[in-house]
């Protein structure tokens, strides 16, 4: 997909992660829209893509709320005329109390905002992106659906969840809409200090950091455009960053061993027989 005049929808836009994806879109020709539920953040980002000389919006958003993500689709449609792209991006970390001391209201907020967000965002994307042939999903998942991350169970339930859905989505591509997830490592963004108490980051995020170096979002928003720009993505789990070595590196002291971190590497092989035992499902042979 060329992304030069593209209309593309970002949601968590108002900080780290879906600031760089909305800067990269803006950059690269795309009217964007900018979604978030804080308003301060989204707002900026505006800024900083209109100093750019680009073209974009603040929607504010709650991904958990379905109404509010349709008026985020409506907006983007009234403004400029449809929808091409959408990454669904918004996500958070539990912070502290850390698991099992977390409350039961926090784990449901966690499940919400970064499963459900992503999974109906992506259902309520799916008929503007047939208004216009097709389109591209990224959603933002986590190596944390690779590894068990034992300090935030719920985290990586939820990004596993994420992973497993786009792949779910593969036969969206039969219409065009091709529906990808980018899982990076360690991100220097404001969730970090989220993941302590809001000031200070969690003890397992200097662990992880020690074990997996941290990127710059940027590198995180390349991969995005990259699955939104090549045709053949499909389903496709984008690692982003070099996956550790947990045995050696002892990230959240999970039990982990090389094999099973290789077979947790996606390959197109998986997809594709994803893809059939999906269409098998389809003919009500499984
Ligand atoms: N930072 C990392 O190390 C890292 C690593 C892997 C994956 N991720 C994932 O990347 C995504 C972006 O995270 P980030 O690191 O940029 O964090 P961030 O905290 O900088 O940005 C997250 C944004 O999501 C927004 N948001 C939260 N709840 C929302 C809701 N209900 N509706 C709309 N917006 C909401 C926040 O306001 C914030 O602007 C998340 O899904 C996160 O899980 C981050």
């Amino acid at each position: 997909m060329e992304l030069g005049g593209k209309v593309a929808i970002v949601t968590g836009a108002g900080s780290g992660i879906g600031r760089a994806t909305a800067l990269a879109f803006a950059d690269a020709g795309c009217s964007v829209v900018v979604a978030d539920i804080d308003d301060e953040g989204g707002n900026e980002t505006v800024g900083l893509i209109h100093d750019a000389g680009g073209t974009a919006m603040f929607t504010r958003v709650d991904v958990t709320e379905p109404r509010s993500l349709e008026a985020m689709f409506e907006a983007a449609v009234a403004a400029y005329g449809g929808i091409d792209i959408v990454h669904n991006n918004a996500g958070l970390v539990s912070g502290e109390p850390l698991w099992p001391d977390i409350t039961p209201e926090t784990l449901l907020r966690v499940m919400s905002v970064n499963l459900g967000g992503v999974v109906v965002g992506t259902q309520m994307a799916i008929p503007y992106l047939r208004q216009r042939g097709g389109g591209a999903i990224v959603n933002t998942a986590s190596m944390a659906s690779l590894y068990p991350m034992v300090v935030d169970p719920i985290y990586s339930a939820t990004k596993a969840g994420v992973t497993m859905f786009t792949r779910a989505c593969a036969p969206l591509a039969e219409e065009g809409i091709r529906v990808n997830s980018v899982l990076p490592g360690l991100v220097n963004t404001a969730l970090l200090p989220k993941s302590g108490d809001g000031e200070r980051w969690a003890d397992w995020a200097y662990a992880a950091r020690d074990a997996m170096g941290m990127m710059e979002p940027s590198v995180v928003a390349d991969a995005v455009l990259a699955l939104c720009r090549d045709d053949t993505a499909v389903a496709r789990e984008q690692v982003v960053g070099a996956l550790p070595q947990v045995n050696d590196a002892q990230v959240n002291d999970a039990q982990v061993n090389d094999a099973q971190v290789n077979d947790a590497q996606v390959n197109d092989a998986q997809v594709n027989d994803a893809q059939v035992n999906d269409a098998q499902g389809a003919d009500g042979d499984s």
